[in-house]
């Protein structure tokens, strides 16, 4: 009789355990198949690594930002496409190492105007990355955007705006490079 309440609880275990684990997978193959279609929607411009997410055929700027900066900059190229002005988004992915042929390729044919933006300290981040590959180019600026005052608590968006990295600063920052290269003209 124990022997045989034994091997019935072992059996129970097992099937109880078999279906955790048939559980696990078919979430594992759910989840998997959801971030494979939010890739390959996000991917339509072009292909991972360094993306270019965001381009026309007139565009003035080149915008380059990374995680939450990148969202700003896709919501500023909307904001400014309503002024007529177009601006060219590119996701690095990563900053060591930089894809310095695709920035460079990029942002000649925007006049060799660059923006970045990134929610880190000045210091050695996306825009220290960027100025040490393009140092060798003629008629390359860089425009910085970062966080230069010390980190404090609040929403997201509020940080954003605070630190001068959401999508109205990098507008303005737009408006601003276009402006001054107009006057150099
Ligand atoms: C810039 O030019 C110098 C001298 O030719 C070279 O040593 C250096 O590697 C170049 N840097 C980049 C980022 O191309």
């Amino acid at each position: 009789m124990w022997v045989r309440l034994r091997f019935v609880a072992a059996f129970h275990i097992s099937v109880i355990l078999f279906q955790a684990l048939c559980t696990l997978f078919c979430s594992y193959l759910i989840i998997s198949v959801c971030v494979c279609v939010y890739l390959e929607s996000i991917n339509k411009y072009s292909s991972l690594p360094t993306q270019v997410v965001y381009k026309t055929n007139d565009d003035q700027v080149t915008v380059i930002g990374a995680g939450v900066t990148l969202h700003e900059a896709l919501a500023a190229a909307e904001q400014l496409k309503k002024e007529r002005i177009n601006i060219r988004v590119i996701d690095p992915f990563t900053i060591k190492p930089l894809d310095s042929k695709t920035i460079i390729d990029n942002a000649r044919a925007t006049r060799g105007r660059i923006i970045t933006v990134e929610d880190h300290y000045y210091e050695g981040g996306l825009g220290e990355a960027v100025c040490s590959a393009v140092v060798n180019e003629t008629g390359f600026t860089v425009h910085r955007l970062a966080v230069s005052q010390v980190p404090r608590s609040g929403k997201p968006n509020e940080l954003l705006r605070i630190f001068g990295i959401d999508r109205d600063a990098i507008t303005q920052a737009v408006r601003k490079v276009l402006s001054s290269s107009a006057n150099a003209k």
